[in-house]
């Protein structure tokens, strides 16, 4: 069933089919080079886009049962999320209160409580501190204050948010996802299995990264034998949901619709889309399964991307396996063409031939992306 939503940007794009045209921003943008080189300016984004802003650390299949726990060292804050007694999820700092020694050391586990590996000071699965061996040397402290440090953590749509600091002021995840609600929504990502995660450590600054998911215009010359075929050529439909951006790419196919009645149209065949969630996330649907994307820096020119990918239900047989194994292997050759011309980007910058980058009308979600990140690093934009 398509959203009102849905069925609009499928009356756009078949106009832009009638009329040869696409999507508009009013102006081009000029976005200066120094957003991508200026080393205070990245400390300024990671203490502000990478810390007070939630980002999705994880899909809920990573903890499926209570007593669960994973790792997540990615922004540089040494993350514990766990799935409690109760079946709630949580997040922590894994730095022990005794004297900072990092708790959970694995990657993943299963466990009512984890135990330092410094003293051997015992934590439950809610942060509380349970037991402190050799406790006559530590008369007089409170248990009950020297807990894990709490971060704000969320399981929406299947998947896991956390703000990688404390702060007083609560988040209002709901709220901060209500325009992309509806159709994350549709997408019973809860259901969904992982059928493959992988990281990447690459030289490029993380603006790069994020700016290869933003436009379409790349993809008949960067992907010229590879994704072009299966897209019209730049007739994206892009909806802002401020800050976030909904992305809407027509395949080639779309335009049988236009032979079809319009109570027979369905989105989901007819698009990839590629939604922004600001600070660095994408939830990437295709049209039979989802990728959900995490860009992070780790310093000037330098990015960490994770992705994980969804599929409706787990991979049971070896006709299964093969199918998604070949999605999966196209889309790691696609990402690598982004990758290797993002990599050249960040090479340029020593050359100094940009003073800005040009940044066209149809680059719509480069633009709402800019404009987003500049609002939250100037205190227009919060959670
Ligand atoms: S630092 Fe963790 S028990 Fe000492
Ligand atoms: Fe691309």
């Amino acid at each position: 069933m398509n959203s009102a939503e849905e069925l609009d940007i499928i009356k756009t794009v078949l106009g832009y089919c009638d009329s040869g045209k696409t999507h508009m921003e009013p102006e081009l943008m000029m976005n200066p080079v120094t957003n991508y080189t200026d080393p205070d300016l990245l400390e300024r984004e990671v203490e502000t886009l990478f810390r007070k802003f939630p980002i999705i650390v994880g899909h809920a299949a990573q903890l499926p049962e209570p007593g669960q726990y994973f790792t997540h060292d990615d922004t540089g804050v040494p993350i514990l999320v766990t799935r409690n007694r109760e079946g709630e999820i949580k997040a922590f700092m894994n730095v022990c209160r005794h004297r900072g020694a990092r708790v959970a050391t694995e990657d993943c586990g299963s466990s009512n409580t984890i135990s330092c590996p410094y003293h051997g000071w015992t934590y439950d699965l809610d942060g509380q501190l349970r037991g402190v061996r050799q406790p006559s040397g530590f008369d007089g402290i409170d248990k009950a204050s020297l807990g894990l440090v709490e971060l704000p953590a969320f399981e929406r749509f299947g998947l896991i948010w956390v703000r990688p600091s404390v702060s007083d002021t609560p988040v209002d995840i709901d709220a901060w996802l209500a325009p992309m609600a509806e159709q994350l929504g549709s997408l019973n990502l809860e259901g969904h299995s992982i059928f493959r995660e992988w990281t990447l450590h690459r030289d490029m600054g993380w603006r790069i990264a994020l700016e290869g998911f933003q436009e379409c215009y790349h993809f008949c010359t960067a992907h010229k034998h590879t994704a072009c075929s299966s897209y019209l050529d730049n007739q994206s439909v892009f909806v802002n949901q401020y800050p976030h951006v909904r992305h809407a790419v027509p395949l080639t196919r779309i335009t049988e619709l236009k032979m079809q009645s319009e109570a027979s149209w369905d989105y989901r065949p007819n698009f990839m889309t590629q939604n922004y969630l600001f600070p660095c996330n994408f939830v990437q649907v295709m049209t039979d399964h989802v990728y959900v994307h995490t860009i992070v820096p780790t310093g000037l020119g330098k990015c960490v991307f994770k992705c994980l990918m969804l599929i409706p239900e787990p991979a049971r047989t070896d006709k299964a396996e093969r199918y998604w194994e070949a999605n999966y292997d196209v889309v790691r050759t696609v990402f690598e063409e982004d990758f290797v011309i993002g990599e050249g980007i960040q090479k340029g910058f020593a050359a100094g031939a940009n003073q800005h980058f040009v940044i066209g009308r149809f680059e719509t979600s480069v633009q709402l992306g800019q404009k987003a990140i500049d609002d939250a690093l100037e205190g227009r934009l919060a959670v």
